[in-house]
């Protein structure tokens, strides 16, 4: 691994921090308005920058050998591609928000799994943002460098996204879960100590092949979309769960019907979810992750085997609740357990894993962790 000093000639100014993120609860509901509960989690990106004066941005992985440069005053929408578009999208975002950034060398470093629905893009576009910002000292919100790296990685990137990802990395804080209402723009910091209840939160990366799903995500953010206007509503967050049953009826569809089910169902498992948390029944919550892994096979279809075979394993072994977490189609489950229960239902997975003849899953340490910062 080479270090700054060797990839760029001079000696860096300070590192800055961004964590990835797992969603306890709330899937697909942000880009509806919605409401989400992710903990940011030990893993994170690190960047660490030098200034430059002449306008213009180098950056380099420890992962890549190659060094990508690029004039800020030039960058346009997808002007840089290949994983330095996200930094790229994040200098590109500032500038036009009016941001007095300069020109800055950046050595980005991980140890967040990418490609495991971590949030490792959202992750790596705050990383960015808060050191460019952080080395001309300029004072930020965290929730508008939120905003702003969810508007990079739509415009600039051109990937459909939700807000979760980017208020994870920014707004969570050490002990908690964030429980965030898109549509109120509000949050709330929940108590999420698992250990303390002699629980665990499992998070296994399932590892599932890459299979061709690109535009699903967007498929699914489109059918939403639709289901609103066709119901005449700004979001699906406008239908109350009471009024679900009407609703349906209205819809002729049965996907969109289906679509709108796990929504409205989420949003609502959500509330009944911070509602056990705040109570201190954090056991309780296992079964609302059950229903949610439920809905998104059946009603969001947004499972794959691997997905549906961990938590089923995880549920038969003992867990109190699982589900898969995320965008779909790959990535991680999450399972709630006892916490002398916790290796014997990672072993189950790991054994149904080989049985099914799929590549071996990875466990995560999942403890609650602080959102963006400078990091020395
Ligand atoms: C991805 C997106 C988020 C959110 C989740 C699903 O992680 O980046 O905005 O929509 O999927 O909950």
């Amino acid at each position: 691994m080479s270090s700054f000093e060797e990839v760029f000639g001079t000696t860096p100014d300070g590192s800055w921090r961004a964590p990835g993120r797992v969603n306890l609860i709330g899937e697909h509901t942000d880009y509806n308005d919605g409401l989400v509960l992710p903990i940011a989690l030990p893993n994170q990106i690190l960047v660490t920058a030098s200034k430059r004066d002449d306008g213009r941005i180098a950056v380099a992985s420890t992962g890549h050998d190659r060094v990508i440069e690029f004039a800020i005053d030039e960058l346009v929408p997808g002007s840089v591609g290949d994983w330095a578009a996200y930094p790229a999208g994040a200098a590109w975002v500032l500038r036009e928000s009016g941001y007095p950034i300069g020109g800055a060398n950046l050595l980005v470093d991980s140890d967040l799994p990418s490609g495991a629905g971590l949030s490792s893009s959202a992750a790596l576009l705050c990383a960015t943002s808060v050191a460019l910002l952080g080395l001309r000292d300029i004072e930020f919100d965290p929730a508008e460098v939120a905003r702003l790296a969810q508007l990079a990685e739509n415009q600039y990137v051109g990937a459909p996204v939700g807000l979760m990802d980017q208020m994870a990395s920014m707004c969570c804080t050490a002990g908690h879960a964030l429980y965030f209402d898109i549509r109120a723009m509000s949050t709330d910091q929940i108590p999420f100590d698992p250990a303390a209840d002699d629980l665990a939160l499992l998070v296994v990366d399932v590892k599932a092949p890459h299979r061709h799903v690109d535009g699903e995500y967007a498929a699914r953010r489109r059918s939403c979309e639709e289901a609103a206007a066709e119901l005449g509503v700004p979001a699906l967050r406008s239908i109350a769960y009471d009024d679900l049953d009407d609703a349906l009826k209205r819809l002729q569809d049965g996907v969109v019907r289906r679509r709108v089910r796990h929504v409205v169902t989420e949003i609502r498992r959500v509330e009944e979810a911070v509602e056990l948390m705040r109570a201190g029944r954090l056991r309780d919550v296992g079964p609302l992750f059950t229903a949610s892994h439920v809905s998104m096979r059946d009603d969001f279809e947004i499972t794959v085997p691997e997905l549906d075979v961990a938590v089923d394993t995880a549920l038969e072994a003992g867990a109190l609740g699982a589900r898969m977490t995320g965008g779909g189609f790959d990535g991680c489950i999450i399972a709630l357990t006892e916490a002398s229960t916790a290796d014997a239902v990672l072993s189950a997975i790991e054994k149904a894993f080989a049985e099914h003849g799929f590549s071996a899953p990875s466990a995560l340490a999942a403890a609650p962790s602080a959102g963006a910062s400078r990091s020395d």
